[in-house]
């Protein structure tokens, strides 16, 4: 099991005061908190080593590139990709699905084909299918949620057709919590002769993720949601298909060879790396997997699932809050939404953060998803490795007196 008061020194910002009141934060599923490891590998490699990679026969240029590229091949073990080259940086994880919309897809959809997607969707895994088969005349259709925020399995069956080009899903939903059965998604897809693409957005960073056992063709995830640097994620993608498939962005390092007239691709990953890259927080991403790596990722999603049960059943005796997605914790990663019968959560959220208690309010990203809960908005509480159940108490006492606020208001 984890040490959490240890993992908790790592972190300079748990030791700051929001208004008046210890952090405790509870956003984890929107950004991270970095440990000191991953800070000083930042400014480790502006002091010591930074320059442009891939370009230079001077030493700083091959240090940066080698840390680069061991940052690469961390991130390759850390999720079992084959070879490096199946590793391709990219901002975040909504890039990482542009990328495979702008080009595998554009590519590969054609009138008449399907998209089959899930009803517990980021924007980020819903818009650009919207739009590319829009384009395509093709159709996007969602995979349903039932009453206990579980994908409806059966209808996914049907939906995955003959017609179906691609299955784009979330690994775990970022409002419900709620843990897509991925292997049996991924046998519906390639049955059909589709290809999956899973958002790892919130799964890589609590629970062991291995793509090669998924299967998967393509998976996405962000550094900042797994205790790296803002403005750098990861696309994973067979490499065969990354062959095959079209630039992304064009410019210098992705090319091997230009003339007036023409030009020809860069080996992989280079081919989808144009422009001088995030190379100091690639590198960090690196310091980022290895923190996770010792502490071993079967220990952060226990931990994880036991803060969650709790979290469930305390939260669960506040009467008039409804808590939306599955109530067993073994069913979901670290995400509580739910709602207060009297307060809106954007009242809720304002009030617990003068008590230093940091949670999201809002549509979270998934406004089609929040808006079937016949809401438009919704609190979430979401944990990570260095959160405890201490908090949980925090979250709920704070609950109850922002309640016992409200209601002495109204009775005024
Ligand atoms: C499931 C899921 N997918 C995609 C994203 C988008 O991630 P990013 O903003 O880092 O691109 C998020 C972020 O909250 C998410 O939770």
């Amino acid at each position: 099991m984890l040490d959490v008061q240890s993992i908790r020194q790592d972190f300079p910002i748990l030791a700051r005061k929001v208004n008046g009141n210890p952090l405790v934060y509870l956003d984890n599923a929107a950004t991270t908190q970095k440990p000191r490891q991953v800070i000083r590998t930042l400014v480790d490699f502006y002091q010591q080593h930074n320059a442009n990679v891939h370009r230079g026969v001077h030493t700083l240029s091959i240090e940066s590139t080698d840390l680069y590229e061991e940052a690469r091949a961390k991130v390759q073990r850390f999720i079992n990709a084959p070879v490096p080259e199946s590793v391709i940086w990219t901002r975040n994880t909504s890039e990482s699905i542009n990328l495979v919309a702008y080009t595998w897809a554009r590519a590969n959809l054609q009138a008449g084909d399907n998209v089959v997607t899930t009803a517990m969707e980021h924007h980020s895994n819903i818009v650009p299918w919207q739009q590319l088969t829009r384009q395509a005349c093709a159709e996007l259709r969602y995979i349903p949620v039932d009453d206990d925020g579980l994908l409806q399995m059966d209808a996914a069956a049907n939906l995955i057709d003959e017609r179906t080009r691609l299955v784009a899903a979330t690994h775990v939903s970022n409002v419900l919590g709620s843990i897509t059965p991925i292997h049996h998604l991924t046998r519906l897809a390639h049955s059909a002769g589709a290809v999956i693409m899973v958002d790892a957005a919130q799964s890589v960073p609590h629970m062991p993720v291995d793509v090669q056992a998924i299967d998967c063709d393509f998976l996405a995830f962000s550094a900042h949601k797994m205790l790296g640097p803002t403005g750098i994620g990861v696309l994973y993608a067979r490499p065969e298909l990354l062959d095959a498939m079209p630039p992304f962005m064009y410019g210098g390092d992705m090319i091997i060879e230009v003339t007036y007239e023409d030009a020809r691709w860069n080996d992989l990953p280079y081919k989808f790396e144009a422009g001088t890259p995030n190379i100091a927080d690639a590198i960090a991403t690196g310091a980022a997997v290895d923190y996770l790596s010792n502490l071993g990722m079967e220990n952060v999603q226990e931990h994880e699932r036991q803060i969650t049960e709790y979290a469930l059943r305390r939260i669960r005796e506040v009467e008039a809050v409804t808590v939306f997605g599955p109530h067993d914790a073994s069913l979901k990663g670290g995400v509580v939404s739910f709602v207060h019968g009297n307060i809106h959560p954007h009242d809720l959220g304002t009030a617990l953060d003068r008590m230093g208690i940091a949670i999201r309010t809002g549509h979270h990203c998934a406004m089609p998803l929040v808006r079937s809960y016949g809401v438009v908005a919704a609190a979430r509480a979401s944990f990570y490795i260095y959160n405890t159940k201490e908090e949980v108490d925090l979250l709920v006492d704070g609950i109850l007196e922002v309640e016992r606020y409200f209601a002495h208001a109204g009775a005024k």
